[in-house]
C-alpha cells in the first residue's frame, strides 16, 4: 500500500479536545453554556444511533444538550412549533432535525424554518448563501464537508489548493455542493460528478483531490485515481458480509480502498475518515454559535 491513510479518529479527537477546553473556557468567562437542541421524527435504527453519538459528545464537551424523541406520526405543525419554541429559547445556539424525516413531512420546510444562526448543520438559504458567496466567518458550514477539509488540510499540510484539480463526485446539498464551494474558496478548480456525467472514471483520473459522496458501494476503483491524489471517502455503505457469518454485515466506503490504496498519495479509511469528523463538527459549530452569541471568536480547526 503506497497511500499515507489520513487518520479520521485521530482528526476527531483533536477537533473535541479543542472544543472541550474552548468550553470550559467560554464557561468560565461569560457563564454561557453552549445548548444544543437535537430533534428526531421515527423509529429508523441508523437516525437513532446517529442521535445518541451526537447527545453523548455534546455532554461531553460541556454542552447542554436536549434530545427530542417525536413519533414517526408527529405532524408537520407540531413539528414546526417544537422548531418555533426552540428558535426563541436563549439556552439553545444549536438546533438539528435529523434527516430524513417521515414522507408525509415537508423536510424543506422544516429546514428552512429553523433560526440561520441555529442552523449548524448549514442547510438553510441564509447559511447556504453565506458559504457560496465565501463569507464562511459567520456562515455554519455542513458539518460533513467541513470535516473533509479538515482531513485535506491535515493530508495536503496546505490550505491552499491552488492549480489542484478537484473532483467531487456527488450533488447532494448535504455533502457536494458544499465541498465544492469549500474547495472553491480554498482556489481548487473544481468539477462536480453526478450520474449523468460522462465517462467518469476518466474525469476522476483528472483530480488531485477526489472526493467521494455517492452511496454506491466501492464505486470507484483502482483505474479512477490519479497516481499520487488525495482520496476523500465519504460515504457510509452497509454491506452483507458473509465471510463474518450468517446474516453479518460490514460498512464499506464509496471507494473500493485497498485497490485505491495502492495508486493514491493519501486515503481516508471508512471506517475511520470522514464519518469521525461529521460529528466533531457539528460540535464546532455549536461551540461557535454561543461563541457569537456571547460576542467571543471561537477557535479554528
Ligand atoms: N442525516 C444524515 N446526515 C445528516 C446531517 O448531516 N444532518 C442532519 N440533520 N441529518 C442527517
Amino acid at each position: 500500500m503506497a497511500a499515507m491513510v489520513i487518520d479520521g479518529k485521530e482528526a476527531a479527537a483533536q477537533v473535541l479536545d479543542t472544543v472541550k477546553t474552548a468550553t470550559a473556557e467560554l464557561i468560565r468567562t461569560t457563564g454561557i453554556t453552549p445548548g444544543i437542541a437535537v430533534i428526531i421524527v421515527g423509529e429508523d435504527p441508523a437516525s437513532q444511533a446517529y442521535v445518541r453519538s451526537k447527545g453523548r459528545r455534546a455532554e461531553e464537551c460541556g454542552f447542554r444538550s436536549v434530545t427530542h424523541r417525536l413519533g414517526a406520526d408527529t405532524a408537520q405543525a407540531d413539528l414546526l412549533r417544537l422548531v418555533g419554541e426552540l428558535n426563541g429559547d436563549d439556552a439553545i445556539h444549536a438546533i438539528l432535525v435529523q434527516l430524513p424525516l417521515p414522507g408525509h413531512i415537508d423536510e424543506g420546510e422544516v429546514i428552512q424554518a429553523i433560526a440561520p444562526h441555529k442552523d449548524v448543520d448549514g442547510f438553510s438559504f441564509v447559511n447556504v448563501g453565506k458559504l457560496a458567496t465565501g463569507q464562511t466567518d459567520t456562515a455554519f458550514v455542513p458539518c460533513t464537508p467541513a470535516g473533509s477539509m479538515v482531513l485535506l488540510r491535515r493530508a495536503l499540510a496546505k490550505t491552499d489548493y491552488s492549480g489542484l484539480n478537484a473532483v467531487v463526485i456527488g450533488r447532494s446539498n448535504i455533502v457536494g455542493k458544499p465541498m465544492a464551494n469549500l474547495l472553491l474558496a480554498a482556489n481548487a478548480t473544481v468539477t462536480i460528478a453526478h450520474s449523468r456525467t460522462r465517462d467518469l472514471p476518466a474525469l476522476a483520473r483528472s483530480a488531485d483531490i477526489l472526493v467521494a459522496a455517492v452511496g454506491r458501494p466501492q464505486m470507484v476503483r483502482r483505474d479512477w485515481i490519479k497516481p499520487g491524489a488525495c482520496v476523500i471517502d465519504v460515504g457510509i455503505n452497509r454491506v452483507p458480509a458473509p465471510e463474518l457469518g450468517e446474516g453479518k454485515s460490514r460498512i464499506v466506503g464509496d471507494v473500493a480502498f485497498d485497490e485505491c490504496a495502492e495508486i493514491a498519495g493519501a486515503i481516508t479509511p471508512v471506517p475511520g475518515g470522514v464519518g469521525l469528523m461529521t460529528v466533531a463538527m457539528l460540535m464546532a459549530n455549536t461551540l461557535a454559535s454561543a461563541c457569537r452569541a456571547a460576542g467571543v471568536s471561537a477557535p479554528r480547526y
